[in-house]
């Protein structure tokens, strides 16, 4: 059998961002949509948290903004199985992860393959999971920084897209790492959401190729 190849689709898409907290990434994309630098626009902006500070702000963007109670399902997949039937309601064509903390189920990750991208703050496939800051400066790394990959069932652990290093000084904490990888992150994602509607992000198997790089 043939290796399998996706490619993004060139046109003007539409998004739906995924998040539980601050919403900086999120803020980083919608600044991109509205300055013209992705061709696409957000139609949903979606929680697990009713309080996330980034919801908030798309009500405030007067972006879509849903928050849907997990407690309200008696499972994960079902929980996924509404979140697929709002997005698809608005014809989402990619879903940003932009700090959801909840895993996706096995389902969703079929559904929306090659779909959802995530952004994560160190140089995957090291440090998968969370507090992946202290964990560079305690195993002594002296480089670690953000990638932003598809969504695949193993948590973290979905194709590559782009990934941005940042030096790890002998001075750092936790906060200031995180906050010298952040600034990536908000260079990174917004960079891979416009490859993906200018048709430029191939497949093949779990290598991603940027077309015309
Ligand atoms: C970021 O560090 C991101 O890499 C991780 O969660 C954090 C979300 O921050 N997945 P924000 O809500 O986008 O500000």
């Amino acid at each position: 059998m043939g290796e399998e190849i996706f490619v993004s689709p060139k046109k003007r898409g539409r998004i739906a961002v995924f998040l539980s907290g601050r919403g900086s990434n999120f803020r980083a994309i919608h600044e991109a949509v509205t300055a013209g630098r992705i061709n696409a626009s957000i139609s949903l902006v979606f929680s697990n948290v009713e309080t996330a500070p980034g919801l908030l702000t798309a009500r405030e963007s007067g972006l879509e903004a849903l928050y849907l109670n997990p407690k309200l399902f008696p499972s994960r997949e079902e929980y996924d199985k509404q979140a697929i039937r709002e997005i698809r309601k608005r014809d989402v064509d990619l879903v940003c992860l932009a700090g959801y903390m909840r895993i996706l189920s096995p389902h969703f990750c079929r559904e929306f393959k090659n779909r959802c991208m995530n952004i994560h703050p160190a140089l995957l496939p090291s440090f998968p999971g969370l507090h992946v800051q202290k964990k560079a400066i305690d195993w002594g790394v002296r480089y670690s920084g953000a990638t932003v990959h598809f969504v695949a069932e193993d948590v973290d652990m979905g194709p590559i897209i782009l990934q941005a290093a940042v030096p790890v000084l002998q001075e750092d904490t936790e906060e200031t790492l995180a906050a010298r990888i952040l600034v990536e992150e908000h260079k990174i994602y917004p960079h891979a959401v416009h490859l993906f509607f200018e048709g430029r992000i191939e497949v093949r198997g779990r290598r991603v190729f940027i077309r015309d790089a």
